[in-house]
């Protein structure tokens, strides 16, 4: 049992409907142009956006800012090879800084990518070194209907558990259909995203990080292990894989990474950090390739893009994510959230994963068609109603895909209390009681990049 005292408070405010009404206007009904200030409660990402412990603000003190040989360096190197089980260890900015410096390192124009699913960032790197990126979900990762049943039969051949307990798996039939079509030789990097973000936060098994260790070795790929929430994953994993229901969250996380070659990581998320972020790897010529690429992009090897007080912070984060209690606290707390939202009538994914609740817009609001963004429509009335901020993951953020209008809120790690998550499963309800008055939005202004309009793109409510 573990729990926390706040030592330091951030008062927040929820401004009047009157205000945010003319918010919501002025920001083009895109809540991403919103000023945090005029936020109540903000769960847009849990990406950098958590609470420090006392520890980690403490060691900040002890930050080593030289520019090479930082002793600060040496203890994040430190906590990853014990934490994670990689001795080396290159820094960077954040995760996507890292993604830069390994896949600019990894990838050739051609090459063809699998992952189980890229998120966003991910797929822009890879694209960005004119390889191909291939999603590899198991069918249970967007079976958004039949989720919440009992699924306790109907293991695929992917898996020997229950499908839905491990939807954020990497399926290797799929790949398998992927490799047959571009030939072995094309496939040059196998991704494992833990957990799964694009699909809803939803765990990896360590079966399936075997599995697919083997795969890689098959068809003689690099394998790579997106570790963003690798401690939330472990939690999963020991919950519901029985070979590890005795094992701490540390040693399952240890176990799961050590079939990767390589990890790319955002502190921003388990590592408990604000920034941050970095790539480690067993194999000696990557790492050397790695530095050099980091040295162009990030900075120098012992720093990489972050300040030495950063890489403290981080490396007390690392050691405090995979602390049973905490691991084990943090998804407790994102499943109360989404039972709060069930009981208030809103329609989820479910289960629920590792880092946030993702609505299901297209249950909420039925009137509203494809076209017209009922995930963002949701996303927007929840701000109206309750000064909330959720992200739109369907057809705004994902143009001419088929992915479920979905809406994620991401819990930020160690911030929001129990009257928080009740105030948005209440702000919810409301919204919901209302629905028919809710109308879609149409585009109003639109950036050059389509993959990156959901950032900054301008819409209006769809007058009839
Ligand atoms: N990989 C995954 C799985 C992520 O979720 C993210 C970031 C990144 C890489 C990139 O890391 O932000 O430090 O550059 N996800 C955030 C989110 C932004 O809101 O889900 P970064």
């Amino acid at each position: 049992m573990v729990t926390y005292r706040s030592t330091m408070v951030e008062r927040i405010d929820l401004p009047s409907r009157e205000t945010r009404e003319r918010r919501l206007e002025e920001a083009g009904y895109n809540v991403f142009n919103l000023a945090a200030a005029d936020v109540f409660v903000d769960l847009l990402t849990d990406s950098g956006t958590g609470t420090m412990s006392n520890d980690q603000w403490a060691a900040l003190i002890r930050g080593d800012e030289s520019y090479a040989g930082s002793r600060s360096f040496e203890r994040l190197e430190s906590a990853v090879e014990e934490v994670m089980g990689f001795p080396r260890v290159v820094p960077a900015h954040q995760g996507r800084g890292a993604e830069n410096v390994l896949y600019g390192t990894l990838l050739e124009e051609g090459d063809v990518v699998l992952n189980n699913t890229h998120f966003d960032t991910t797929r822009a790197h890879v694209a960005n070194q004119g390889a191909d990126p291939v999603d590899c979900p198991v069918d249970a990762a967007f079976d958004l209907e039949s989720a919440g049943a009992d699924a306790g039969t109907g293991a695929d051949s992917d898996t020997d558990t229950n499908p839905h307990e491990f939807a954020g798996n990497f399926s290797l039939e799929r790949a398998r259909a992927v490799v047959d079509d571009v030939g072995e030789g094309a496939v040059s990097v196998v991704i494992q995203t833990i957990t799964n973000n694009s699909a809803a936060g939803q765990p990896v098994s360590v079966e399936n990080t075997c599995r697919v260790r083997r795969f890689a070795d098959e068809i003689d790929a690099t394998f790579v292990i997106d570790a963003c929430r690798f401690a939330e994953n472990a939690a999963f994993v020991r919950e519901r894989e029985n070979e590890f229901s005795d094992a701490s969250i540390d040693e399952i996380a240890r176990e799961q990474l050590g079939y990767a070659d390589a990890v790319v990581m955002s502190g921003k998320k388990d590592g408990l950090a604000n920034i941050g972020g970095f790539v480690a790897t067993t194999d000696r010529d990557l790492l050397a390739e790695c530095k050099q690429r980091a040295i162009l992009y990030e900075g120098f090897p012992t720093y990489g893009g972050m300040a030495g007080r950063d890489m403290e912070a981080m490396a007390v984060g690392l050691r405090e994510a995979v602390e049973d209690a905490y691991a084990t606290d943090r998804i407790e707390q994102v499943r109360t959230f989404g039972r709060l939202l069930e009981d208030a009538g809103v329609p989820i994914y479910t289960p629920v994963g590792g880092h946030a609740v993702y609505l299901d817009a297209a249950a909420a609001l039925p009137h509203v068609p494809s076209a017209e963004f009922p995930g963002q429509a949701l996303v927007c009335e929840l701000y109206r109603e309750g000064g909330v901020r959720g992200v739109e993951l369907g057809s705004f953020a994902f143009p001419d895909t088929d992915r479920p209008e979905l809406v994620r809120l991401a819990l930020p790690r160690r911030t929001y209390h129990r009257d928080h998550l009740e105030h948005v499963a209440e702000t919810a309800r409301a919204v919901l009681e209302k629905r028919e008055a809710v109308s879609g939005l149409e585009l109003a202004s639109e950036p050059s990049i389509p993959e990156l309009r959901h950032f900054t793109a301008e819409l209006r409510p769809v007058s009839r």
